[in-house]
């Protein structure tokens, strides 16, 4: 027999929705900012973001650290996708887990001068939707100053919540061509969460 105390957040739980939740498929939401300052990042190797970190797998973004050039947001290590395209993704177990993307900081690492730089970024969501945006990386000309040279950020709208994936690919603003560099992110802000309702 469980303690009263134990069931009390249940109890509110099955108040708040009309069919009764297993508490085992119901775990809480868990707000996460990834900031892959913890990962172990050895020069000169593979240094894959291993899976389920802080919930999310990623599929070609690997750890990497500062070398001078842009600076991570926090810390000195951020996610770099190396060739400009990667994926977030909900791992497929524990079933019907998804994810609400609120912010991230990012930039086009490509060296200077780069010109502007078009992220493409793709959702896919639990319900079959795929929705997109695409954000900008302004261009870098030669002549400024290291501290000029800023990882850029944005937040996400409501739109882009119960996410099982979300992709990315980097291009030439202006002509569409490859850029010839990768795509850096930090400070990921999201919420993970299964079908049951969660906090906005
Ligand atoms: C990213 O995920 C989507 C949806 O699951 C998939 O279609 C796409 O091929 C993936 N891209 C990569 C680079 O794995
Ligand atoms: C965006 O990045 C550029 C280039 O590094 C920088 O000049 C600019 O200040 C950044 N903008 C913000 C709002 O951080």
């Amino acid at each position: 027999m469980k303690s009263i105390i134990s069931l009390l957040p249940l109890l509110t739980l099955t108040l708040a929705t009309p069919t009764p939740i297993n508490e085992q498929d119901c775990p809480s939401c868990t707000a996460n900012i990834a900031r892959y300052d913890d990962l172990t990042f050895n020069e000169g190797s593979y240094n894959p973001i291993p899976p389920h970190y802080y919930g999310l797998s990623y599929i070609n973004f690997q750890v990497d650290q500062y070398d001078g050039f842009i600076p991570p947001t926090s810390g000195n290590q951020w996610a770099m996708a190396f060739g400009g395209s990667g994926n977030i993704t909900v791992p497929d177990s524990p079933p019907r887990t998804v994810f609400n993307l609120h912010s991230f900081s990012y930039a086009c690492v490509s060296g200077v001068p780069q010109p502007e730089c078009a992220i493409s970024i793709w959702g896919w969501k639990s319900n079959g939707q795929i929705i997109t945006r695409e954000i900008t990386f302004p261009r870098l000309d030669p002549g400024h100053p290291i501290e000029d040279f800023k990882m850029n950020s944005t937040t996400f709208p409501r739109e882009w919540r119960n996410l099982k994936s979300v992709g990315f690919s980097i291009a030439r603003k202006d002509n569409d061509g490859d850029i010839y560099g990768g795509l850096a992110l930090d400070d990921v802000k999201y919420t993970i969460k299964n079908k049951c309702p969660c906090p906005e």
